[in-house]
């Protein structure tokens, strides 16, 4: 590993501090070196917060601001060059007076996209950018995913037994996965904007869709309900959370439940899809229920897959799960309990 390469495998390890927080903005981490020493380090905590390089030169401690100047600033994304929430990065390095720029990889995002190095070395900034590239696409893959697809990072997650059923005879629900799974499952939730079910899941199983970990954060709960006609003492109307209900009826708000109208089609998926989109919903955890996850699939529109296999259960009358065949190894695969959890990942040109 070179010496930018660890430097700026630092910057990817501060901005994966943020993850659950910093949506709709990128995850970003960055560090100031000089002459070795790290002098200043900070990551983009919260979408609307100082961004990571202004964190990072403001945890520069008093003695050491001279040298600020004559150090390396490390960046994992491209330093902004609009005004957005906060003022453009671009802007505040050529102010600082640094001569040197390493950066992880470009944004994206059409109204930066090569503009932060063009102002930067306009003035004779020395930048260098491409360093760890892929795990730094990757660490931003749902930004990059928002903006180059124009929808949300789709994740599809699903408990099945070991015969591939998802609930007991005719759709009653049931626990699949463990008690350590499902705590996963509830970190999992925090760490995305949104988690979404479909009708048929929201009336068998009346899930809460909420996040109950210490400290984890709820994220936004959407159902497409076409006719408006699930019942208003579901959990996803509790007002524990905000609730988001796609439809082809009504448009409001009513307490912590929105109504957004979506095209009346046969096929209700790309209306979700653009809703979101325009609602800065930057990811979406699909929970189910099997026909919502087949939709999904046979559009390609998932870019992960989170399939959990209770390796000891069976239940041969159940309901057969979604039908996923994926060519290949899963990228990752790990032991929760008593379950195998197998991680596909879609490549990024897909949906
Ligand atoms: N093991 C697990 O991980 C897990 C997780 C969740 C749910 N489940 C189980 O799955 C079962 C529920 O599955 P489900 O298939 O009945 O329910 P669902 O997928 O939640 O909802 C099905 C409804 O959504 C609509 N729908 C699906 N795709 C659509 C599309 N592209 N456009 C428009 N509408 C679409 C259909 O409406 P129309 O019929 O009006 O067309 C259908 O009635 C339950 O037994 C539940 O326990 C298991």
């Amino acid at each position: 590993m070179s010496i930018h390469e660890l430097y700026m495998s630092r910057c990817l390890q501060l901005a994966r501090l943020a993850q659950g927080h910093a949506a709709p903005n990128p995850q970003v981490g960055a560090l100031l070196v000089h002459g070795g020493r790290i002098i200043g380090e900070g990551w983009h905590r919260s979408c609307g917060g100082p961004h990571a390089e202004v964190e990072c030169l403001e945890s520069v401690a008093l003695p050491d601001r001279s040298l600020i100047p004559s150090s390396t600033l490390y960046v994992s994304l491209e330093p902004c060059a609009h005004q957005g929430r906060t003022p453009p990065c671009a802007d505040r390095i050529i102010a600082e007076g640094i001569r040197q720029v390493v950066i992880g990889c470009r944004d994206p995002f059409s109204l930066v996209d090569g503009r932060g190095i063009e102002r930067m070395e306009a003035a004779g900034v020395q930048v260098t950018c491409g360093v760890l590239s892929s795990a730094a696409e990757d660490l931003i893959r749902r930004f990059r995913c928002f903006h180059l697809q124009k929808r949300p990072y789709v994740i599809l997650k699903w408990a099945q037994t070991a015969d591939g059923r998802v609930a007991a005879t005719e759709g009653l629900p049931c626990r699949i996965s463990s008690k350590a799974t499902d705590r996963l499952v509830h970190l999992w939730r925090s760490q995305e904007s949104a988690i979404f079910v479909g009708s048929g899941t929201a009336l068998t199983d009346n899930p809460m869709l909420t996040c109950r970990i210490p400290g984890g954060r709820h994220p936004l709960r959407v159902v497409v309900d076409r006719a408006c006609a699930l019942p208003s003492h579901l959990h996803l109307f509790d007002g524990e959370a905000p609730t988001l209900v796609c439809n082809v009826k009504k448009e409001g708000v009513e307490g912590m439940v929105s109504y957004a109208r979506i095209m009346d089609e046969p096929d209700l998926l790309p209306g979700l899809l653009h809703t979101l989109y325009q609602r800065q919903v930057q990811s979406l955890l699909v929970e189910g229920g099997v026909r919502w996850m087949e939709s999904f699939l046979q559009a390609g529109c998932w870019d992960e897959v989170r399939l959990i296999t209770a390796i000891h259960t069976r239940l041969p009358d159940g309901l057969p799960g979604p039908q996923f065949r994926m060519q290949g190894n899963p990228q990752r695969s790990l032991l929760s309990g008593q379950d195998r959890i197998d991680i596909f990942m879609q490549s990024e040109s897909h949906g």
